[in-house]
């Protein structure tokens, strides 16, 4: 182990390796690199006596501690440093447990260079000084030590730099500002730190926000890889910021441990991140619909009146949220009589109009006695402990209650016996017809300045291996997000939870959907709000989305029609505002944006059922529903850097105004053919394309070859049973759409109560056949049309399916009841009734 002191390099056993040309030049870079204040104790990281293979890798013991390198699967690795004697102790807050591995492993123990290798990869170990290299199966170098600094810590810090060469893009980091690939502006780079923190107000030069993720994604030649840092303290990462062509990362404590994640595919990687760090569940389905909220709607009357005008002006809406003026004096679990005295009947009559009510729940219960979250918490030990053992206190909502305002205390969510607690404290609220939770101010947001969260020193029983808040704070929004999660879960077992957070960390996305936070009402946020959700999409968080309109300040009626727009594609689409600003629903800014902004949330509901098969996918897979260009096309340049625009799901090319005043915008469409959404003209891709555009346009283009589903418009949810399956059919020589439905409330899908249909078409000379498979699964939708629409299709003569012929219907005739086709002005429309069963349509030329 070898040390920097302020009089130079000692050894505490000197090593004849070390020249001493080479700890001038280390101690020099280390200087650079490294934070000042920890200088004095910088060690890189040695090898001390022989590596030893290991069952599942190797071990490189350096004194007390040892470099542990341990195949997790073929593609995924870990790097992990530590003390001997901690090896068996290994937690996590953010990795699921891993199944032991059983693949091919081989471990080469050389004298100055030791390997590991899967079927995959093969990891280069240089003993001394150690530096580690990631390569390939074909033997192509992925990732690599920085030849100079590699690996170092100090007592409490440690750093790991990494090369980082010119052709490399740089994505993840989670809810992060600036531009959607990280290398920045001619290669500046990003420096980001993880540490959550409550930012109202945040403009683009903000950083931390809310969520900390500690995973990056790297993209070189087409080819991914990702690095995820499993370490809750406060962390930093530099991507060649410092230094253009070295990445360099750390902690402020715990362990160096993090993840190599091989690719090639960039959705590889982030399948296997969130393999590791676990997957957003299935939301239920009127988690998908429109939400309005605003900081607060009270008292019921209002909130009548809001769920009446939807209603009444016919625009689409499934949530209403009740933000903090619903509780009396800002406790959580405690109405507030005055404006609500009757929440269950309240509740009622809005769910009959087809509304469901989220209301927020923060992390804070009043110190006050006689309040039962305050008395039971103090008698079963739950609350967060100064280290003298007496119970932490703060300022937060409760504080500034008109009447009685007093300090909170704080739920110790690492403690298991706690989250239980907590998470039953939401019986009376799910009694009272309460949908879903919203969890605030969980970064832990406490007023007292100057770090705005609690003490760093204070205390948290984390389940036996007690902690302080360095350790915790990044975790403790996940873990207020898993008891609300887990309690939803045990006091509703067959529904679906929905949980919205404001903090979170890696692996939270198992929890709970997230916003992030009080951004501000202006265009730059709005232009902000596209590479921070594919940001938080590409490290594992899928079900996210900003508050529409922007929640410090107020938008232009243009600005919020814009927003709307935008969010259509939101996975999580809510409006939502700070306290006092005029109104803001979707009718507010005139006749003419009621109009437009009753349109966009429209094409939210027709797009439901694509949205929904979507979003089913991320939940399995791990690959976010709103997607960078790059993901689904990878080896094209033009990809890598493009954040105003992206992808829902892989066929649906969405590029939102988000400039004010515009009467034209820039769209790459790449290498393919892509049709307009709205107009069905084909366009060739591989290139930039100027389209004029009005206060109405929402420029969407489709993939050749997709099957986009969708449904005529319902106001909400609960109106989609019975009504028409739209497919519409853009044109390929082959190619294929998968579909998924299920009951969109219960968990009955995860028992095999599910529907999964591919659909296929072939196109030659003569015919289009079109095939259907027999749903898998036995969920089956209430009875329904089915129709087909081949997009551009207008050399239709005759229609068989399963080898009969189906009755023409002209053009403009009255809608007929049977089956039939018909040609219509986009293209030949096949009208079936929806059965489960497989069938072959054969349209002939
Ligand atoms: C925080 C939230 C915001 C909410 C407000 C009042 O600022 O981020 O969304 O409206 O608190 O609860």
């Amino acid at each position: 182990m070898k040390q920097i002191s302020g009089s130079g390099w000692r050894s505490a056993k000197p090593r004849p390796f070390v020249a001493v040309f080479c700890t001038v030049l280390i101690r020099g870079l280390l200087m650079t690199a490294f934070p000042a204040t920890a200088l004095a104790d910088w060690q890189a990281l040695a090898m001390t006596d022989k590596p030893v293979a290991t069952a599942d890798g190797l071990m490189l013991p350096d004194g007390d501690a040892a470099l542990t390198i341990t195949v997790i699967n073929d593609a995924v690795i870990r790097v992990r440093y530590t003390d001997k004697r901690k090896l068996a102790l290994d937690r996590s807050f953010a990795v699921l447990p891993q199944k032991p591995y059983q693949g091919k492993l081989s471990v080469d123990v050389g004298s100055n260079t030791s390997t590991v290798r899967t079927p995959a990869l093969r990891v280069v170990v240089q003993h001394q000084p150690l530096r580690l290299e990631f390569f390939d199966r074909d033997g192509r170098s992925l990732d690599q030590d920085d030849a100079e600094q590699g690996m170092a810590r100090s007592a409490e810090v440690f750093r790991v730099a990494k090369r980082l060469r010119d052709d490399e893009q740089v994505y993840g980091f989670g809810e992060k500002t600036g531009r959607l690939n990280k290398r920045g502006m001619g290669l500046g780079g990003y420096h980001y730190t993880m540490w959550n923190s409550d930012t109202y107000g945040y403009d683009m030069s903000i950083d931390p926000l809310y969520v900390s993720v500690p995973f990056y994604l790297v993209l070189r030649e087409g080819r991914a890889h990702g690095i995820f840092l499993d370490n809750s303290f406060r962390s930093s990462f530099d991507v060649g910021r410092d230094s253009r062509n070295r990445l360099s990362f750390g902690a402020e404590g715990g362990e160096l441990n993090y993840y190599f994640i091989h690719g090639p595919h960039p959705k590889d990687v982030v399948a296997r991140y969130t393999e590791l760090t676990g997957r957003m569940p299935m939301p239920p389905r009127w988690a998908l619909g429109f939400h309005q909220s605003r900081w607060s709607y009270y008292p019921e009357a209002r909130v009548r009146l809001l769920a009446d005008t939807f209603r009444s002006k016919r625009i689409p809406a499934d949530t209403l949220w009740l933000d903090i003026d619903y509780l009396d004096g800002f406790k959580p679990f405690a109405w507030n009589r005055e404006y609500f005295p009757d929440p269950a009947g309240m509740i009622r009559d809005l769910r009959q109009q087809g509304f469901r009510v989220v209301t927020i729940v923060d992390a804070h219960p009043k110190k006050e006695v006689g309040y039962r979250p305050y008395d039971e918490g103090i008698a079963g030990n739950h609350f967060v402990k100064n280290p003298d053992g007496s119970v932490f206190e703060g300022p937060v909502w409760p504080a500034n209650a008109k009447k009685n305002p007093g300090n909170s205390v704080f739920p110790d969510f690492t403690r298991a016996a706690t989250r239980a607690w907590w998470g039953g404290l939401h019986q009376e609220l799910l009694e009272q017809g309460v949908a879903g939770i919203w969890n605030d101010m969980n970064e832990p947001a406490v007023w007292i300045p100057p770090s705005n969260t609690m003490p760093l020193n204070v205390r948290h029983e984390n389940d036996g291996a007690p902690t302080d808040q360095r350790e915790i704070h990044n975790v403790y929004g996940l873990l207020h997000t898993r008891a609300t999660f887990e309690g939803l879960q045990r006091l509703r077992p067959e529904l679906r939870p929905f949980v919205l957070t404001r903090a979170s960390f890696a692996g939270g996305q198992r929890y709970a959907a997230v916003w992030p936070g009080d951004n501000t009402a202006d265009w730059s946020s709005l232009r902000q709000s596209l590479p921070m959700l594919m940001g938080m999409g590409l490290s594992g968080f899928s079900f996210v989305g900003t508050d529409i309109g922007g929640f410090a300040g107020y938008p232009s009626p243009e600005l919020f029609t814009r927003w709307l727009q935008a969010a259509v594609f939101a996975p999580f689409m809510r409006a939502h505002t700070e306290q006092a600003t005029p109104d803001q629903e979707p009718w507010s800014f005139g006749a003419q944006h009621e109009a437009i902004n009753r349109r966009a949330i429209e094409l939210r509901y027709e797009l439901l059922p694509q949205i929904y098969k979507v979003m089913e996918e991320a939940s399995r897979t791990g690959v976010p529903a709103l997607r960078p260009l790059f993901l689904e096309f990878p080896t094209d340049p033009q990809t890598w850097s493009r954040d105003d625009q992206f992808l829902f799901g892989a066929d649906l090319l969405v590029a939102p105004v988000i400039v004010e005043g515009v009467s034209q915008r820039d769209i790459y469409l790449p290498a393919g053919d892509w049709f307009d959404y709205w107009t069905g003209a084909l366009q060739r891709g591989g290139q930039t394309i100027r389209v004029p555009v009005s206060l109405s346009s929402l420029p969407i283009y489709v993939r050749a070859g997709a099957f986009v589903f969708h449904q005529p418009v319902v106001q909400h949810t609960g109106e989609m049973a019975g009504l028409p399956l739209q497919v519409d059919i853009y044109p390929a020589s082959d190619s294929h759409g998968e579909w998924y439905e299920d009951d969109g409330e219960s968990l009955a899908y995860q028992r095999g109560e599910q529907s999964r249909r591919t659909f296929r078409q072939q196109r030659d000379r003569h015919a289009t056949t079109l095939t259907i498979s027999a749903s898998e699964g036995r969920y089956r939708p209430a009875a329904r049309q089915l129709d087909l629409l081949l997009v551009g299709e207008h050399a239709g003569k005759r229609v068989l399916v399963n080898g009969k012929l189906l009755a023409q219907q002209a053009p403009n005739a009255p809608a007929s009841v049977g089956p039939h086709w018909t040609q219509t002005e986009r293209g030949l429309l096949i009208r079936l009734a929806d059965d489960a069963k497989a069938m072959q349509i054969s349209i002939q030329h």
